[in-house]
């Protein structure tokens, strides 16, 4: 690909020198010095092509330090990338974060080529459900509207009336009149939004090799029905995490995103969205948190709050976000990869549930 005179010009505007003195700057204290210079000379090549290929970057606050506080053009929560993804004007869409926020920009702006700069970038609660258990679960319960995290595929999306988020979970299940919603698939987020909005919740149950619901013959009265997805990385935090964590540090604030159990959410001082997170953090007076959530948000927020000492538990990592590198971010614009497209039929569909969601906040 050729670069244009107006990359040029940017080029000599930032050389690898500046780019390299303003990481050190930021990221002395999270990312060893040998690493800054060479992820230096890749993210001047990224500024470079991003511009001559007229992208924005979505960067989820996931992202290692040296990616996440570099090419991103808006970084946040997955609410807050969809909606920047909605409205971008730009051709191209580079995410940097899992396939599903790929597809939700894709949804939400088909006219843009978006990328994915891996293939592998999944996630366990996308993988923990079907459009086929969706068209199951409203089968057995008619009329019942089916609220979805947006950690879902599109198909998924595309059988739901509205889809949620980390943020607005509460917000969207007590939109609804009816009393009784189905809530897919995150079983602990399910869980706690069911404590926060006072619904008793009940869940499939196997029978027979089949799953089957717990209340064939009785009359429960039941609020939320849900599904037993979980995040691989949230559901490993325990009340032995935030104990230790207390004995050692009383000083410690402790924040939980709400995929962690329910008993650790209760346990926690604040519950919130990985952005809702980074703000307490930074307009707390407190110097000392322990974060249950990815390790990576720990090191981007000492980078941009170095006054604060977070308190990790980096032995558990998400596998999929992690996927996601300045290497392959390059490559990603370089070679035009992966490209995530989604069917006509669904993406109409999907978008439906996507922008219900939009509209609540
Ligand atoms: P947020 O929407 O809070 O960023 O969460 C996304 C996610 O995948 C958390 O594990
Ligand atoms: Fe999915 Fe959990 Fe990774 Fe978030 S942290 S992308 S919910 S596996």
């Amino acid at each position: 690909m050729s670069i244009s005179p107006f990359v040029e010009e940017k080029r000599t505007a930032k050389t690898v020198d500046d780019i390299y003195q303003e990481m050190k700057e930021k990221l002395h204290d999270v990312v060893p010095d040998f690493e800054l210079r060479y992820k230096a000379e890749l993210v001047q090549k990224i500024l470079e092509l991003k511009e001559a290929r007229n992208a924005v970057i979505l960067g989820h606050n996931y992202m290692e330090p040296a990616l996440f506080h570099t090419i991103p053009d808006f970084k946040g929560d997955s609410l807050e990338l969809a909606r920047r993804a909605a409205t971008t004007e730009k051709d191209i869409i580079v995410f940097c974060g899992v396939k599903f926020m790929a597809e939700t920009a894709k949804i939400l702006n088909p006219d843009k080529t978006v990328l994915l700069p891996s293939d592998k970038a999944g996630c366990s609660l996308a993988e923990s459900i079907t459009a086929q258990d969706v068209r199951r679960l409203k089968m057995r319960f008619p009329g019942v509207p089916v609220v979805t995290y947006i950690n879902t595929y599109a198909a998924v999306k595309a059988e739901s009336d509205i889809c949620c988020t980390s943020s607005n979970a509460v917000k969207v299940v007590e939109s609804f009149q009816t009393e009784t919603v189905i809530f897919l698939p995150d079983e602990f987020l399910a869980r706690n939004v069911a404590r926060e909005t006072g619904k008793h919740i009940i869940f499939p149950v196997v029978r027979n090799g089949r799953w089957d619901w717990p209340l064939e013959d009785t009359e429960l009265d039941y609020q939320m029905i849900g599904w037993r997805g979980r995040c691989e990385v949230h559901e490993k935090f325990s009340m032995e995490d935030v104990e230790n964590a207390r004995r050692q540090f009383p000083d410690v604030v402790v924040l939980a995103h709400p995929e962690c159990p329910p008993e650790v959410v209760e346990a926690a001082d604040f519950s919130g969205s990985t952005t809702a997170m980074v703000r307490y953090v930074e307009h707390s007076s407190a110097r000392r948190f322990l974060l249950l959530t990815e390790c990576s948000m720990g090191d981007n927020i000492i980078a941009a709050n170095p006054d604060k000492e977070m308190v990790r538990l980096c032995s558990v990592r998400c596998p999929h976000m992690n996927q996601i590198t300045l290497e392959d971010t390059l490559k990603a614009l370089q070679l035009n990869r992966y490209v995530i497209d989604v069917p006509e039929s669904i993406r109409i569909r999907a978008l439906r549930a996507v922008q219900r969601m939009l509209e609540i906040g």
